[in-house]
């Protein structure tokens, strides 16, 4: 394994001034290699931060990025859909500030073995916690269904040319089995007309994020956390969600609207009937977005997109 781990955080500054002012404890959905939480706990001197990841390798990286810090920090390796039991586990703390920047970390695209990138060879694999799940990216090639395939480019990758990739995935695989990401990408790339290829984008991008989001179940382990991390917030708490494509986005924005008015009421009635009671504010009337400067040093930040949530 190797002794570093490379993520530039995004949006960091950003990610530190939503934190409720005196805030006295994080918690960090998403470790990675503890870039937030090391900033977050620079600057409230006083906080505790708990810390998960579902990727073990991210757990060690940010434990060795906060050593400073360590008598600060209670850090497992766990997922969204573990916390209710972590949370148990940990004696039912309550949080000022919980964050999760979600999705892969730089060290995810640029590590081949892991096989999340398109651009090195790799084995098909895109498992954020290869300790514990089974399924990878190549049994959904070698092994789905055409109608299954088709569901998970075209919910999970909104791929246009997902019929084409799959029959020719489909066709492919009769004769031999895909073994590696370069295999993939080079499939894809012949599928697409070159008329519609854009400059500075492979391809490939929105199979292999479709894939890497089903293998990783990532939009219901979202949900997950949409679903729990209210009830873990203080009055006051603030929950901060950074997001890297729309699909996620766009779940978030959807909750944190329906939080903020849960109201169900035909609009045509005078008042309220139907007793939803508003959790809260969003505070971000619009997705933050990293700055010109951000972007021209990490290219990745272009596609975050941050917005936060103040609990009643
Ligand atoms: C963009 S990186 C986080 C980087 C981190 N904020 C930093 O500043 O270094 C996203 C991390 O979220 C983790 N992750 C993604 N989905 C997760 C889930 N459902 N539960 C826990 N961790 C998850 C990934 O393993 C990855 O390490």
């Amino acid at each position: 394994m190797k002794p570093y781990f490379h993520h530039i955080s995004v949006l960091k500054k950003e990610v530190v001034d939503y934190a409720p002012p005196s805030t006295q404890t994080i918690l960090d959905c998403t470790l990675g290699g503890g870039g937030h939480s090391h900033s977050l706990l620079d600057n409230n001197s006083n906080a505790f931060l708990y810390g998960i990841d579902r990727d073990s390798f991210a757990v060690k990286a940010a434990d060795r990025r906060l050593k400073h810090f360590n008598n600060q920090t209670r850090l497992a390796h766990a997922s969204f859909s573990e916390l209710p039991i972590l949370i148990k586990k940990w004696g039912y703390p309550c949080f000022d500030y919980i964050i999760a920047d979600i999705g892969v970390s730089s060290e995810h695209l640029t590590c081949p073995e892991r096989g999340f990138s398109f651009l090195y060879e790799g084995p098909l694999d895109m498992r954020m916690d290869p300790k514990r799940q089974n399924l990878t990216a190549g049994n959904i090639i070698n092994n789905a269904n055409e109608h299954e395939l088709m569901r998970i480019l075209r919910n999970f990758g909104e791929e246009r040319y997902a019929r084409k990739i799959v029959s020719k995935i489909l066709s492919e695989r009769s004769k031999k089995q895909f073994r590696t990401t370069l295999e993939l990408a080079e499939l894809v790339n012949i599928v697409i007309p070159n008329k519609m290829k854009k400059r500075g984008f492979n391809p490939a991008t929105k199979t292999f994020q479709a894939l890497r989001i089903a293998v990783n179940n990532e939009l219901q382990e979202l949900s997950y956390l949409l679903e729990y991390s209210p009830s873990f917030l203080k009055h006051s708490g603030r929950l901060a969600i950074i997001s890297f494509h729309s699909l996620e986005d766009r779940m978030v924005k959807q909750k944190f609207r329906n939080w903020e008015n849960p109201c169900v009421c035909p609009t045509e009635l005078p008042y309220c009937v139907c007793g939803g009671i508003p959790l809260g504010k969003v505070i971000t009337r619009r997705q933050v977005k990293a700055s010109k400067e951000e972007i021209s040093k990490n290219p990745r930040s272009r596609s975050a997109s941050l917005r936060v949530f103040a609990k009643n």
